[in-house]
């Protein structure tokens, strides 16, 4: 368990560095705050549908048809077969993850960027787990089928979104903006600390 959660993390975080290297002369600011927020939106719309979806199975445009922006659904929402406990607490994280999107949104300087198409089809996470093994897992990785398969996903979600929130707290320059991300962060870290704190 604890190697799946190291590979999964490694090679999630792995996308996030990826994406913010320019190439080796690499000098100048490389994001604009808003660059650093709508890509901190992105990964925020990824956990929304996935707590939402998998406590509910009901997307957020049930409970906010405007936080999309007119993005499309995601694809594969699907209630999750948890006990009521594990149900509530992911209920509460989604309706958290719809409050920091729409903070991000308005604080945004420029438009708020529409939500991604997000598969979060049992497949897609699926075969995401297969890639993270080099091998076809039987039975297949679901993670709808219990809380602590959706708990390793979950955790590292919130890993990679920390991690993110992280960094982009000390490039952010403008101080409200940055206040914001590290309140993002304060909680994405306490999120990823009661998956983790689960899965031990
Ligand atoms: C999803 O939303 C529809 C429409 O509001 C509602 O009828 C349905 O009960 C919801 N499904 C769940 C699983 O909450
Ligand atoms: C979602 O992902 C699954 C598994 O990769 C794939 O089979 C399916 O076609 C995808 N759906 C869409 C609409 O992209």
């Amino acid at each position: 368990m604890l190697g799946l959660l190291l590979i999964l993390s490694v090679s999630l975080s792995g996308e996030v560095v990826l994406s913010n290297v320019v190439d080796d002369r690499c000098t100048a600011p490389i994001a604009s705050d808003n660059d650093e927020l709508q890509f901190e939106m992105n990964l925020g719309f990824l956990l929304c549908e996935y707590f939402v979806c998998s406590a509910t199975g009901n997307s957020s445009d049930q409970f906010d048809p405007s936080l999309a922006a007119g993005g499309p659904p995601p694809v594969g929402c699907q209630r999750g077969n948890f006990d009521p406990l594990y149900r509530q607490a992911i209920e509460e994280f989604g309706l958290i993850m719809i409050r920091h999107l729409k903070d991000t949104a308005k604080a945004l300087k420029g438009r708020a960027i529409p939500r991604p198409l997000l598969n979060i089809s049992r497949e897609a996470i699926g075969s995401f787990v297969n890639t993270a093994f080099g091998r076809q897992l039987t039975p297949a990785f679901d993670p709808y089928a219990a809380p602590d398969q959706h708990a390793i996903i979950a955790q590292v979600t919130t890993y990679t979104a920390a991690l993110f929130l992280n960094g982009a707290t000390a490039r952010i320059l403008d101080p409200d903006l940055r206040l914001l991300a590290a309140s993002l962060l304060g909680i994405r870290a306490g999120q990823n600390a009661v998956f983790r704190g689960r899965l031990y």
